[in-house]
């Protein structure tokens, strides 16, 4: 016993006076990586970079150096035979080359993703506290590694709806931020709702006076109660840049989305000619899907689309623009009362005049005159859209991209017809569903059961006809907040299931392992702990908000003081 006891600390002895590496746990896993022995010590380190870099890859850079410096506690120097950016033609836009040898460490990459990427990369290999803000002891050393990485799709997305809850600017950098740590580069921001308008449109002044406030919010999950309460909240046209820059620098696109022509109530209570009864309406201060949309027989509607898509195409300067598309049809609150479009005689005459006869596929075909109108507008403007896959029933006009979320069929049936598609199918990319069975310890999910396991096991090219995978852009998942009101929840919504997708997102499908991303989970959670991110860890069968393992027991107290998240 003894001797194994002296053997031990002699071991330990060895380890210690040698700086170890962390296991290699990167999220999403690089593509090609040899991990060899021996360690790098970057305390202190030299920084090298090309002056070839780009304004923003040196921006992205500088912040890598300077949380190394924050948690490191010692300013680095700058010149060679440390750590070198050098920018290198030959790689793609999101690809880059990280090499760790006994003489230092070389990066190179071709584009702002790429260093943004590397640098992410580098930051998983050291201490989790690298992504704090305070200085920490730990082994400030990289393993001798060789990586060349790259992602498996072009479009890697997050949404988030700020419509049902309202998140601050600074929320929405931190969603940011945890994107950014695992290489998402698509936010997909919802902007307008039934619930609210959260987007100030000058030439409209009404859509953000009267539209982002609502007279009340449903009292946890009872549909019919009302706390009373005004709610609301919108983003002025500075934040929304503010927003859209932050994004930019860390290589992610913004794309707004402009539900039409559903979703409207909060527009309709603002400009109620809008709609096809005239109104009045009021924001909507229940969950579910009204029935009140905009008149497709009222030329107004377009004058009102075009100026508002003016505006927002000044401030969003993506390629696409989502233009919803989603349950024009599907109003469930009022039973009873027929679709407006059934009975509206400007949307009757609009159909006769565009031929279309009577019957079921007629409201669709309607649909299809808005949305194809709103399309040519945009693409006159460079612009392409979004939509979600019922802009697809009924005929659809070329270079539309189709966002499949009704299940994986609408993806499917997209890129048959040569559409392009990103998928985020409900049964696994839908995070406002509950992580475990155990409904009563979680906090709230909108139904459904989604654990971390399910969403990693999803593989975006099942199903498809061989042949149409060039027509799936990508994946994203869909984070919808009638249920979630505090960051708090939504980053337990968020994480780590965020961290399944990436992997989706990144990996080539021969790559998956959902035992190494499990494993690899032990540090991630290091990496959420010290950027004050809350997380599930259903995954370890510890349900619910209130386990908080890693908090300090002040946090841990001041967290427990304001737990009334009403539930
Ligand atoms: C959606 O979830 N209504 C797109
Ligand atoms: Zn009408």
């Amino acid at each position: 016993m003894k001797r194994i006891t002296l053997f031990l600390s002699l071991a330990l002895l060895a380890a210690c006076a040698k700086p170890q590496p962390q296991a290699f746990q990167v999220i999403p896993m690089p593509a090609d990586v040899t991990v060899s022995d021996g360690a790098f010590n970057v305390k202190g380190v030299a920084i090298a970079v090309d002056p070839a870099l780009d304004k923003l890859s040196q921006k992205a850079v500088g912040r890598f150096v300077s949380a190394l410096e924050t948690a490191t506690g010692v300013k680095t120097k700058s010149g060679e035979g440390g750590i070198s950016f050098v920018l290198n033609p030959n790689l793609a836009a999101e690809q880059y080359a990280i090499n760790v040898k006994a003489d230092g460490a070389v990066v190179e990459a071709s584009a702002l993703n790429g260093f943004v990427y590397a640098c992410e990369t580098l930051k998983q290999m050291l201490p989790a506290a690298i992504y704090g803000s305070a200085k920490a002891k730990a082994d400030w050393v990289l393993p001798y590694v060789s990586i060349l990485d790259q992602p498996r799709f072009s479009y890697r997305g997050m949404h988030l709806d700020p419509c049902r809850h309202f998140w601050t600017i600074e929320e929405t950098k931190r969603y940011l931020d945890v994107m950014t740590a695992y290489k998402l580069n698509r936010f997909h921001w919802h902007l307008t709702e039934d619930q609210g308008w959260r987007m100030e449109i000058k030439a409209y002044p009404r859509l953000t006076e009267v539209g982002a406030w609502r007279n009340g919010t449903v009292i946890k999950k009872d549909w019919g109660s009302n706390d009373g309460i005004r709610y609301g909240g919108f983003y002025t046209q500075d934040e929304l840049r503010e927003v859209v820059a932050y994004a930019a620098e860390r290589g992610i696109t913004v794309i707004p989305e402009v539900d039409l022509p559903g979703h409207m109530v909060a527009a309709l209570t603002a400009y109620p000619e809008l709609g096809c009864t005239g109104g009045p309406y009021e924001v909507w201060t229940r969950w579910g899907v009204a029935k009140d949309i905009l008149c497709a027989g009222n030329d107004r509607i377009f004058t009102f689309l075009e100026g508002v898509l003016t505006e927002v195409m000044d401030i969003f300067p993506s390629e696409y623009i989502h233009i919803g598309g989603d349950e024009c049809f599907s109003g469930d609150a009022e039973p009873g009362r027929p679709d407006p479009w059934d009975v509206c005689p400007k949307c009757a005459a609009r159909m006769r005049s565009l031929g279309i006869k009577k019957g079921p596929e007629a409201k669709h075909l309607l649909q299809n005159y808005v949305t194809d109108r709103v399309q040519a507008f945009l693409n006159a403007h460079g612009r392409k859209i979004i939509g979600w896959d019922e802009v697809l029933e009924g005929n659809l006009s070329e270079g539309a991209t189709v966002m499949s979320w009704r299940g994986v069929a609408g993806g499917i049936k997209a890129a048959e017809k040569g559409f392009d598609a990103i998928m985020t199918p409900t049964s696994y990319m839908y995070f406002d569903f509950y992580q475990s069975q155990e409904r009563d310890k979680e906090p709230f999910g909108i139904g459904g059961h989604q654990p971390l396991e399910n969403v990693y096991s999803y593989e975006p090219f099942d199903g498809l006809k061989p042949g149409t995978e060039d027509h799936i852009l990508g994946v994203q998942a869909n984070l919808w907040t009638e249920y979630i009101a505090t960051p708090e929840h939504l980053e337990y919504m968020l994480l780590p299931r965020m961290c399944a997708l990436s992997e989706i997102q990144w990996c080539a499908a021969d790559k998956k392992d959902y035992e190494r991303f499990n494993a690899s989970l032990e540090h991630t959670f290091q990496m959420l702990d010290a950027m004050g991110l809350n997380y599930s860890l259903d995954c370890r069968g510890l349900i619910g908000l209130d386990r908080q393992p890693a908090r300090t027991t002040e946090e841990l107290e001041e967290y427990l003081a304001k737990k009334d998240w009403g539930w």
